[in-house]
């Protein structure tokens, strides 16, 4: 009999058993996840609020925080990223490297309850200034880049110094990293790692986040220093930037609508790679789910391993308490 002119591609799809035998991305691991949690300073240790624009997230107090994350824990959690919302903002962002700021104080919390919970701060100036951009800003309405690396600096030095494991700067300055890199050296804090947002898009997809961190900006928009969507080479200088700079692992973000980036990255750099499915991407599968028009689980897992499929080794992801509460990761 002759041999068929085609291509028998179901032969290994006929099995669940061979389907799990020839898979070329492994499957979800606990280990890829990292939670973002919303931190808020306040003296009701018992506030608590969900965030309008991202059913199944909320805004804690210490407090609460300490609670979210010991059910998250005992379901298997083992690394979480701080986003803080301080009582008072001002224009130099005074919160960000107060020694009793929110993220300092949750750190402190989170590592001593937990000291083998992986904890990441995002360091960012946005959610401490008056006007809610990511450095100093002019009365003209620039935002300067190298005088605020040093206050970047020194919150990333703050929260190494309370605990934190590792430091993730999102604030897309130039030259953070290595300036970042100085200053934990030079506070003897040389084995703090820096897992640098190096591929940040000024996306639209970070709405819900503003709403969540309290962050938008009063006036303008990132475009001045976030990545500009059209760009795909501009990644990759970006990119090699950072490893130049020091960096000890690369963060891409926003990441479902950018998986060629990934790609791109993950073929061009050694360091290990995270992708960030941010808010606004949670929200939209939220939403559907929530009206029941998508298989929520089925879509959530969908979109993850495609982050994992294009490169990505860690995960940051709403999701990830839900991944773990319904065991769908292992
Ligand atoms: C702080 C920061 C932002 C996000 C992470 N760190 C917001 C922004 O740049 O406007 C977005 C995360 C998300 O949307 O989930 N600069």
């Amino acid at each position: 009999m002759s041999h068929p002119l085609f291509h028998r591609g179901r032969r290994l799809r006929s099995s669940a058993q061979i389907r799990d035998m020839v898979r070329d991305t492994a499957p979800l691991l606990i280990e890829d996840l990292i939670m973002p949690y919303f931190v808020v300073e306040t003296d009701d240790q018992s506030f608590r609020k969900e965030i309008s624009t991202m059913p199944g997230q909320y805004q804690l107090s210490l407090g609460e925080l300490e609670k979210q994350v010991e059910k998250a824990v005992d379901n298997g959690l083992k690394s979480v990223i701080l986003f803080g919302i301080p009582a008072q903002k001002d224009e130099k962002a005074s919160g960000a490297y107060a020694e009793d700021g929110i993220i300092q104080e949750a750190v402190r919390r989170l590592k001593h309850r937990w000291p083998e919970l992986y904890v990441i701060t995002d360091v960012c100036l946005c959610e401490y200034m008056s006007h809610g951009h990511c450095g100093i800003l002019t009365p003209a309405g620039t935002v300067l880049n190298d005088p605020t690396l040093p206050l970047l600096a020194k919150t990333a030095v703050s929260h190494a110094t309370a605990g934190a494991d590792m430091v993730a700067p999102s604030d897309m300055m130039d030259g953070r990293v290595s300036a970042i890199r100085a200053a934990l050296d030079e506070a003897g804090l040389v084995m703090t790692p820096i897992m640098s947002y190096a591929v940040k898009y000024a996306s639209a997809f970070y709405g819900p986040f503003r709403e969540a961190a309290e962050s938008a900006p009063s006036c303008g928009d990132r475009k001045s220093y976030q990545m500009d969507p059209g760009n795909r080479r501009e990644a990759l200088i970006e990119a090699l930037a950072d490893v130049a700079e020091g960096a000890d692992a690369l963060i891409v973000k926003p990441a479902g609508p950018y998986l060629d980036i990934l790609r791109e990255v993950r073929d061009a750099v050694e360091l290990p790679l995270c992708a960030y499915q941010v808010s606004g991407e949670y929200s939209m599968i939220r939403a559907a789910g929530l009206n029941g028009w998508i298989n929520e689980e089925a879509v959530m897992l969908e979109n993850l391993v495609a982050m994992k499929r294009a490169g990505a080794r860690m995960l940051i992801t709403y999701f990830s308490e839900t991944l773990l509460e319904k065991r769908l990761v292992r």
